[in-house]
């Protein structure tokens, strides 16, 4: 892409992760990528349509910039569909970009995790090869979502999966046997179903769903069961927790190092407190 202005410098793009909608866990270096002079743009289903991501900074207080760009990713399975939007965000964002200033892409939660800012970033890497990308970090939905529900994701030496439940309830069921605690993210689609295999494998109550946390919509629900039918929101997961999990013998890790700490070994302890 303009190959005939050899001399262009573009900006940096910036994923900016913001947290899952409470502003407060907005990190202190997202917070200054937002004052800085980089031109905002933000994600939306469909055009004009609110965004999420925008909706947590201005619940901060901060006023949208009169040339804050949406770029439009839609919900949608039609692939020719989906890759012309691609495209066009893509190509959007590169143009911001020539312009030599910064562009800070709002992301909700974390960029790097199920965000569609790399494969933003990649897309625009592919028109522009020298753009340089700056991934700021930020709380994840479900830190924020085992923090809200009172209960630790892993603790010791436990085991912890996250991953889509589009993966189906007989590839969950397998997981259950291998880790502690398993997030099911997208749950939306597959709700029943998994409250079907929680309720067999006996987990309802030890299982919490968490939807639009951090939001002035927020909702922790722990008698599971009772969601049965319902239509829940697309930024929902289930945490699940089992507690009946057989665990293998540990080789190295948090026992042995304990141990060391016990006998006194000042250097364990002070690598343990680190
Ligand atoms: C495209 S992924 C985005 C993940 C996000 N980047 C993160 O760091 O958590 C969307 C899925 O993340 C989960 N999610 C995102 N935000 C959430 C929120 N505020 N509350 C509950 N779940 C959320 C839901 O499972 C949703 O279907």
């Amino acid at each position: 892409m303009n190959n005939d202005l050899p001399s262009l410098r573009y900006g940096r793009l910036i994923g900016v992760s913001l947290g899952p909608g409470d502003p407060d866990l907005i990190t202190r270096r997202g917070w200054t990528a937002l004052q800085s002079d980089a031109r905002w743009t933000y994600p939306v289903k469909k055009a004009e349509e609110r965004s999420y991501a925008l909706d947590i900074v201005v619940r901060a207080g901060l006023a949208v910039p009169a040339d804050a760009v949406e770029l439009v990713f839609p919900m949608t399975r039609d692939a020719v569909a989906l890759a012309k939007a691609w495209a066009r965000a893509a190509a959007r964002t590169a143009e911001l970009l020539a312009e030599g200033r910064d562009v800070a892409f709002l992301v909700e939660g974390d960029a790097s995790t199920y965000s569609t800012f790399r494969h933003l970033a990649r897309a625009v890497r592919e028109l522009a090869p020298e753009v340089e990308v700056e991934t700021i970090p930020g709380v994840s939905s479900f830190a924020a979502a085992a923090a809200c529900a009172d209960i630790a994701l892993a603790e010791e030496d436990e085991t912890v999966a996250v991953i889509p439940a589009a993966y189906g309830v007989s590839v969950i069921d397998h997981l259950l046997d291998e880790f502690d605690t398993l997030v099911l993210m997208k749950v939306k689609p597959l709700l029943d179903e998994v409250l079907d295999l929680l309720e067999a494998r006996d987990l309802l109550a030890t299982s919490c769903f968490v939807e639009k946390v951090g939001s002035p919509e927020e909702r922790v629900v722990k008698d599971i069961a009772s969601l049965r039918g319902e239509k829940v929101n697309y930024l929902s997961l289930l945490l699940v927790q089992n507690p009946k999990r057989a665990r293998g013998e540990l080789r190295r890790g948090c026992r042995k190092r304990a141990a060391a700490t016990e006998i006194g070994t000042v250097a364990t302890t002070a690598e343990e407190a680190a």
